[in-house]
C-alpha cells in the first residue's frame, strides 16, 4: 500500500488515542519513515503533545478543510521526519459548518490523498465524538487502531464504532479496515486481564501483542510539548509505544522494524515559511 493512512480512533476519550496517535508517529519517524500527524481534535491536544502553541498557528487542518483553494502546504509543519497539521479549537465551528455541505465528509480525504507521494505513513488523530470530523477520519483512512483502556467498561463503546465502520465501507470507503485494537493505561490488575482476554475473544490476532502500560513519564511528556522519546527515551512507555510501532510496521508489510531509540530528536518547525512560534520546553 503506497502510504497507508491510520486513523486512531474510539469515540470515548481518555483512551490513549491522543497519546498513541502523537507516540506512535514519533516511532514510526525513528525508523527513518517519514511520517505525517494530521490532527483532527478540536482541542488540538496532539499538537501541543509535539510542541506546537496553539495560539502560534496560522493555518491548520480547519483551513484546509474548509478552503479547497489553499494549499496544503500552508499548513504543514516540518519537523524531523514527523510533520505536522495542526488543530485549533476553530476546528469546531467547522464542523459544525460541515454539517450543512455537501460531501464534506470526503474533503480531508481528497486532501490528504495528493501528500501519499511524499510520506511513508499517515497518522490522524480523531476526536472523541461521532460526527463529521470522525466521518471525515473514517473515510481517509485504510486503516485503524482502536486503542482501548483497560477498565471495565472499555469494550461497550466498540460494538457502536464497528457499527460506524461498515456504514463507511458500505458507503464510500470500501478499503477501510481495522488494523489492531491496542490495550492502553494497563495497571496491574485483573481488570486489565480481563480486558484483554476479552478483547483476544472478541478480535482475536487484530489484537496488537503489545500493551501500553500506565506510566507517569507518558502522562507527563504531553504538557512539555514533548513525545516520550524526547522527554524519556529510556522509560516503559517509550518501549511499549517502540513495540507497537514495530507490529504496526509489520501488519503494514513495511519489514519488521530494525528498532533506534539512539536519535530522540525533533524539532518541528514552522512550514512553508511562515513565522510560526515552537516550544519545546
Ligand atoms: N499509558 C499511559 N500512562 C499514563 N497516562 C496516560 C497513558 N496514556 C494516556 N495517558 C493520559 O491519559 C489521559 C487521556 O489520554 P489521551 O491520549 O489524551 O486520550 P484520548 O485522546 O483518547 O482522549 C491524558 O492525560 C494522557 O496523558
Ligand atoms: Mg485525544
Amino acid at each position: 500500500m503506497n502510504c497507508p493512512i491510520i486513523a486512531v480512533t474510539n469515540q470515548k476519550g481518555g483512551v490513549g488515542k491522543t497519546t498513541t496517535a502523537i507516540n506512535l508517529a514519533q516511532a514510526l519517524a525513528l525508523q527513518d519513515l517519514k511520517v505525517l500527524l494530521v490532527d483532527l481534535d478540536p482541542q488540538g491536544n496532539a499538537t501541543q503533545g509535539v510542541g506546537v502553541r496553539l495560539e502560534t498557528i496560522q493555518n491548520s487542518i480547519s483551513e484546509i478543510i474548509r478552503d479547497r483553494t489553499l494549499p496544503v502546504d500552508s499548513a504543514i509543519y516540518q519537523g524531523d521526519n514527523l510533520d505536522l497539521i495542526p488543530a485549533t479549537p476553530l476546528l469546531s465551528r467547522v464542523e459544525r459548518e460541515m454539517v450543512a455541505l455537501t460531501n464534506s465528509e470526503l474533503r480531508l480525504a481528497h486532501r490528504l490523498a495528493p501528500l501519499r507521494e511524499r510520506y511513508s505513513l499517515i497518522v490522524i488523530d480523531t476526536p472523541p465524538t461521532f460526527g463529521p470530523l470522525m466521518n471525515s477520519a473514517l473515510n481517509a483512512a485504510d486503516r485503524l487502531i482502536v486503542p482501548v483502556d483497560s477498565s471495565y467498561f472499555a469494550l461497550m463503546g466498540i460494538k457502536e464504532l464497528l457499527t460506524e465502520v461498515e456504514e463507511i465501507q458500505r458507503g464510500t470507503n470500501p478499503g477501510l479496515q481495522v488494523m489492531g485494537y491496542l490495550l492502553t493505561l494497563v495497571d496491574p490488575t485483573n481488570i486489565a486481564n480481563q480486558t484483554f482476554e476479552t478483547l483476544i475473544g472478541n478480535f482475536g490476532e487484530r489484537v496488537f501483542e503489545t500493551k501500553i502500560r500506565r506510566s507517569v513519564k507518558l502522562r507527563e511528556a504531553p504538557a512539555l510539548g514533548k513525545t516520550i522519546f524526547h522527554h524519556a527515551p529510556e522509560s516503559v512507555g517509550a518501549r511499549d509505544y517502540l513495540g507497537l510501532a514495530e507490529e504496526v510496521m509489520t501488519r503494514l508489510g513495511m519489514g519488521s522494524a530494525v528498532i533506534d531509540r539512539s536519535r530522540p530528536s525533533l524539532s518541528l518547525v514552522a512550514g512553508s515559511g511562515a513565522q510560526l512560534g515552537v516550544s519545546h520546553e
